[in-house]
């Protein structure tokens, strides 16, 4: 499998502290089927902004790390970007900050609202010919109330990743029922593990594997985990499936039962 979402790179962000912690997090992500990671530290306006030469030039130094310690995982490039108009000064066409230094980027919203100009922001990235990847939706609550927002985006060629903590419950019950709803109505691309650390937020995407296959089967859970992260590394298309009425996990009835659910 592919991890599409860690912060991996030492003392860049709120990930790894330093080289050890690290490569003791790329060890854990090897030894429980990790194919490759792409490296995605925050660039946020105003709090976090390294230049994507220093991302390219520290990702270089975490692999050969890595490879002198014997580990063979390639690790790629990227950013998880703030969603910030300004940000759109850096992003004129693909390649710095995009995932592998291609044409899909990792966006995050701002954790409580949807600002006003988020279509207009993803849009514009599109006419430059960047793809918007959509970091962990299932985490917003704005998403969760009217999920028909995520779908209108999807229909317009933004993809999704969600966590591996939130499929598996750490990130609480709403959150884990957001995030089976997104995988139960075909509208989640990929997988990550959002790692910051050993503990809690660790690459170990075992157990989520586990729980996505359960709910959607085997052929749909490799093309979150391995086919669609392939692509999308190497800027490849990637097939966007079609999304009916949504559908609400078993055990909440209907749409009534899903707001219950969130609200209660
Ligand atoms: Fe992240």
């Amino acid at each position: 499998m592919f991890d599409l979402h860690s912060h991996i790179i030492p003392s860049i962000d709120d990930g790894a502290k330093d080289m050890e912690m690290s490569l003791a997090m790329l060890e854990m992500a090897v030894e429980s089927g990790t194919k490759g990671m792409v490296a995605t530290p925050h660039v946020i306006e105003g709090e976090w902004l390294p230049t994507w030469d220093r991302i390219l030039f520290d990702c270089d130094r975490l692999q050969k790390k890595a490879q002198n310690a014997g580990m063979e995982i390639p690790i790629f490039p990227g950013g998880e970007v703030a969603l910030h108009f300004d940000i759109l000064e850096k992003l004129k066409a693909p390649g710095p900050y995009c995932i592998n230094g291609g044409r899909y980027l990792l966006v995050e919203l701002p954790a409580s609202h949807i600002p006003s100009f988020t279509d207009e922001f993803f849009f514009t990235l599109q006419a430059r010919g960047i793809t918007p990847v959509l970091a962990h939706p299932e985490r917003h609550p704005e998403l969760a109330k009217r999920p028909e927002i995520l779908v209108a985006w999807i229909r317009k060629g933004i993809l999704t990743q969600i966590n591996g903590t939130s499929i598996i419950g750490h990130m609480g019950e709403r959150v884990m029922a957001m995030a089976e709803l997104l995988l139960i109505n075909d509208m989640v691309h990929a997988l990550g593990s959002d790692a910051h650390r050993l503990r809690n937020r660790n690459p170990n995407l075992t157990s989520a594997v586990a729980k996505i296959t359960e709910l959607i089967g085997l052929e749909k859970t490799q093309d979150i985990i391995l086919k669609n992260p392939n692509h999308i590394i190497h800027s490849r298309e990637v097939s966007i499936s079609e999304i009916g009425e949504i559908q609400y996990p078993k055990k909440i009835k209907g749409v009534l039962g899903w707001l219950g659910r969130l609200w209660g």
